[in-house]
């Protein structure tokens, strides 16, 4: 689903929010110790570089995708840092590997979570993975804009056939009226004792049509899918589509020729949880 350069390349705005997050969160993240989880940790350069130095020198940090692709790389490029390692896993499965059960001390989840298509799921398997007393911070989606033109490209014979389960990719929070408190009321339902549940608005600046197109080839789910005489064209309808409901702003590039930023607007839900201590 995910290629891996193309999103090492154009994650500027994950790394950004995830940063953010993380900071603000940081006595917490200092205080976290023994094994800790990364859920969804993609290449590895959030879960080595932001997270890690953060936590106790006495934590240990496991990233995991459901990518093999991407714990491929992650394993490569970290392989000499003793604190960290890298293991597939998705965390929408309906049944965790034995082993995993109860293991973790601590879990952390940056831009992972509104791919899961049955989200409750994902933090019920994060409460499966913590032991009792154990901390959770997440940080995910909750709504773009971009997510409605999955829907509206997926109307358009050429690709409709490759886009059958547009709607999958469409995350549970984006149709809420009220996404913190339908989160807040998932994470009560599952057993979590929520710390913090907030939904955040944010925004981003891509500095031309190619920025936000490299950014939404990294993330796109039907790329992979489509057959090479169309892809290009895939890429630029929906560039298009995301672009006509996004702020466009005239700007001059290092050449002094004309182009044009986009104000991409979003919102994130972040939330700070704990497995209650007496939890079995
Ligand atoms: C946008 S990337 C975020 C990567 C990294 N956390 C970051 O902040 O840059 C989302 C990652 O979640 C992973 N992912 C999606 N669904 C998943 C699932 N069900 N279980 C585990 N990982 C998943 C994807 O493979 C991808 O690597």
């Amino acid at each position: 689903m995910y290629m891996v350069e193309e999103y090492v390349n154009a994650s500027k705005t994950q790394y950004r929010d995830a940063l953010d997050v993380i900071e603000e969160f940081e006595k917490e993240l200092s205080e976290m110790k023994g094994k800790c989880v990364d859920v969804g940790c993609g290449p590895g350069d959030v879960t080595k570089r932001l997270i890690l130095p953060r936590l106790s020198s006495e934590a240990e940090l496991v990233g995991v995708d459901i990518s093999k692709s991407m714990i491929d790389h992650a394993k490569q490029r970290y392989r000499d840092e003793e604190r960290l390692s890298f293991l597939q896993l998705d965390i929408e499965v309906q049944d965790l590997p034995i082993d995993a059960l109860g293991q973790y001390n601590n879990a952390l989840s940056f831009y992972c979570l509104h791919w899961c298509h049955n989200v409750w799921r994902a933090f019920d398997n994060i409460y499966k993975l913590l032991r009792p007393g154990g901390k959770g911070l997440v940080m995910f989606l909750a709504w773009n804009d971009g997510f409605d033109a999955y829907t509206r490209v997926h109307e358009d014979p050429r690709y409709k056939p490759y886009m059958q389960d547009a709607d999958r990719f469409v995350p549970f929070f984006h149709r809420c009226s009220d996404s913190r408190a339908a989160l807040r009321k998932m994470l009560d339902g599952i057993g979590f004792e929520v710390l913090h549940c907030s939904r955040r608005e944010k925004s981003f600046v891509y500095e031309n049509m190619q920025t936000l197109k490299s950014h939404m080839i990294a993330v796109n789910p039907f790329i992979s899918r489509i057959p090479d005489h169309l892809k290009e064209e895939f890429e630029d309808v929906v560039v298009r589509e995301v672009a006509s409901r996004k702020i466009l702003f005239p700007n001059k590039n290092d050449n002094g020729q004309q182009e044009y930023s986009i104000l991409d607007r979003y919102h994130i839900l972040v939330a700070y949880v704990k497995k209650p201590t007496g939890a079995c």
